[in-house]
């Protein structure tokens, strides 16, 4: 068959995620969030995590075969997200995709979730749908931009069966990291992203100038001989500024600019990932490039990098909003890549890897 019928399963964090494709059509994405039981927290709490993906699986999954109109015994193949993430999450992701497995006969993919974050990409509608024939054809030189709680990096992709290039990533924080810390020295609550993403939109980014990490000449270089970390990212520094700021209001009993911090905090953020992996890519050849990751939801940074990848004549593939954050469209998406590249299944030998590179 062609167009392999898949079922993704994700659990790696707060989403319990059932997606299902047909090759490279996307036939439904099913989530259920645990987040409004973490958000008293401040962040998500493993153990709870656990627990709610168990309560919502077998629902997620009934929802989602019902929402695609098909039954367990028409998919091919089945893929679920065996890392990174929460170990105690994975697993119940993980143990009930061997379980539907062992019943149906049916092959399974263990997925890396970061790979699925930029593979998405490769949905019809998504950006990708080069899909022609029995084998998916990736775009030549094809980069990945993938900006998550977790991971800030631009890779190269090969194959979808190869190693991927590390071209550059953060030294420190991640991009969604830095979003989540600075709301909290904002007071602007858990989970961060879409929280400055919108009060953003009121604010003036221009009206502080915040740090571009790694921006300086001797991290730079030049294109024939570059720099350490040219194509790096640093955020921490740039967290300590908006600290810094919010205590000189403090200090002089003024108001908080809040959503003015929020709007040049993101600037900043949105402004160093563009022109890095645009001058990568560049550099590098790179005429298709893949946006993926949680972070891959901001608005301003769909915008500046889109604008900068046309000036430069790249095309960039930016997913809907649904498939950005986690979710198990992504995993079967991958999943159906490596179906119609031939690739091996998985086995149900295979354990949950928390830290998977
Ligand atoms: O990819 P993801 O769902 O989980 C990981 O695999 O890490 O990314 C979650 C991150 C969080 O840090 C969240 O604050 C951020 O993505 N995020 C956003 C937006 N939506 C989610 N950051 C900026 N703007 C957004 N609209
Ligand atoms: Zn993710």
């Amino acid at each position: 068959r062609t167009q392999p019928l898949v079922l993704g399963i994700e659990s790696s964090c707060d989403e319990t995620g059932v997606g299902i494709v047909r090759g490279t059509t996307l036939l439904t994405n099913t989530v259920s969030s645990s987040m409004d039981e973490h958000v008293r927290f401040g962040g998500v709490i493993p153990e709870i995590a656990s627990r709610a993906h168990l309560d919502a699986f077998v629902p997620t999954l009934e929802q989602a075969l019902s929402d695609a109109g098909v039954v367990l015994d028409d998919v091919d193949a089945i893929a679920v997200t065996s890392g990174p993430g929460l170990a105690g999450a994975l697993m119940v992701g993980v143990c009930a995709a061997k379980a539907l497995a062992v019943a149906t006969g049916k092959p399974l993919y263990a997925i890396n979730h970061l790979v699925a974050h930029v593979g998405v990409g490769l949905l019809d509608g998504a950006g990708g749908g080069q899909h022609n024939g029995t084998a998916p054809q990736l775009p030549e030189n094809l980069g990945a931009l993938l900006v998550s709680g977790g991971h800030t990096e631009i890779l190269r992709i090969n194959s979808i069966t190869d190693d991927v290039q590390l071209l550059g990533s953060t030294i420190d924080d991640a991009a969604g990291e830095a979003y989540d810390k600075v709301a909290r020295i904002l007071g602007l609550g858990y989970p961060g992203g879409p929280a400055i993403d919108m009060v953003a939109r009121t604010g003036n980014p221009k009206s502080i100038r915040f740090p571009r990490g790694l921006s300086q000449p001797k991290y730079m270089g030049t294109a024939e001989e570059p720099g350490r970390h040219r194509y790096d990212w640093s955020f921490s520094g740039l967290k300590t500024a908006v600290a810094r700021c919010v205590e000189q209001f403090e200090a002089r009993g003024e108001e908080i600019p809040v959503a003015d911090i929020a709007a040049a905090f993101q600037e900043a953020v949105v402004d160093i990932i563009s022109s890095k992996a645009v001058l990568a890519c560049r550099e590098h050849g790179i005429k298709d490039v893949l946006l993926g990751g949680g972070v891959a939801a901001n608005s301003r940074l769909r915008e500046l990098t889109g604008q900068r990848c046309a000036s430069a004549g790249i095309r960039l593939h930016v997913p809907p909003l649904d498939l950005c954050t986690d979710n198990g469209a992504m995993v079967a998406a991958l999943g159906a890549q490596l179906v119609m590249a031939g690739v091996e299944p998985s086995g149900i030998r295979f354990a949950p890897d928390s830290s998977m590179p």
